[in-house]
């Protein structure tokens, strides 16, 4: 079904690799959209908890656009590619299950944005960050401006847009740009853990969390008052009845997606 990814769901995680290992798992349109439909897919089954985005290989986790496609592109194609791409990028950070990139090796340009849209980033020590489009006489156009800012601040995030260069997973960690750095060996059995963790909480309150977050960056969006109605809101889920019924009678939690 899919080309440049594969999709293996085992134990209520879903994996999507990128796969173009020759090509340092560039991100041709494609691959893109094959992400993007994975994500909504997998959204829509409800045995799965979370999602583990990572790329074929031990070198790449994403080396970027796929220069190759996009070089002669006209502007009015580099707007479609620019726009589509932003919308594969907001679809991960929309969904409702969690996203954890885990990044194997480079994620640079494309692949930087890309590991930027997930909810978290896990690195292995080999892996690099940089958001070199200057050096091709370009901006980043997967909102690498926009959400290494959010990540990282103004400051750090001008140096890394303009010098082009490329940070290591521990000063990535320090920035503030990954969450944690492991040995690669233990880069997805760490991102599992996590998942796992997560999965044993309310489905329902995991969904209007990310949503909460997500209206902090949104403009039109008034994140305290989300929080509100969300609040309000969970009081009539099956969830809470059931979270609160739990601990109210010093049993554990059964949470049902
Ligand atoms: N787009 C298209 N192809 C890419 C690519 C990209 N972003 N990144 C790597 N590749 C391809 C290379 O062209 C090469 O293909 P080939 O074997 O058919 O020639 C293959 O992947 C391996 O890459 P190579 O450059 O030989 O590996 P390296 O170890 O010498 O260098 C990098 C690794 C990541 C430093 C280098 O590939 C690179 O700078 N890539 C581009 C990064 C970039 O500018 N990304 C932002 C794009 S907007």
């Amino acid at each position: 079904m899919y080309q440049n990814i594969l999709l293996q769901q085992e134990q209520g995680i879903a994996h999507i690799t990128i796969n173009r290992e020759a090509k340092l798992n560039a991100l041709n349109i494609l691959t893109l959209q094959e992400i993007k439909q994975a994500v909504e897919a997998v959204n829509k089954d409800q045995s799965i908890r979370g999602i583990i985005l990572t790329g074929a290989g031990s070198k790449a986790f994403a080396a970027g656009a796929d220069i190759s496609e996009f070089v002669n592109f006209s502007t009015t194609e580099a707007h479609k590619m620019s726009s589509d791409g932003h919308a594969v990028m907001n679809s991960i950070e929309q969904s409702s299950i969690p996203v954890i990139a885990a990044v194997n090796g480079f994620a640079l340009g494309g692949g930087c944005e890309l590991a930027m849209a997930c909810h978290m980033r896990i690195a292995s020590e080999n892996a690099k960050f940089g958001q070199p489009e200057v050096n091709l006489g370009l901006p980043p156009g997967y909102a690498g401006t926009q959400r290494l800012i959010q990540l990282i601040g103004k400051g750090k995030a001008t140096q890394m847009l303009l010098t082009a260069e490329t940070i290591g997973a521990n000063v990535a960690h320090e920035y503030g740009l990954v969450n944690e750095v492991v040995p690669l060996e233990d880069l997805i059995p760490r991102c599992i853990d996590i998942i796992n963790t997560i999965a044993s909480k309310s489905p329902i309150a995991i969904a209007d969390v990310i949503t909460c977050i997500n209206a902090y960056f949104e403009t039109g969006k008034n994140g305290f008052d989300t929080e509100i109605n969300a609040f309000a809101n969970a009081f009539g889920s099956k969830d809470f009845k059931e979270g609160t019924e739990a601990f109210l009678t010093k049993r554990k939690a059964n949470f049902e997606r």
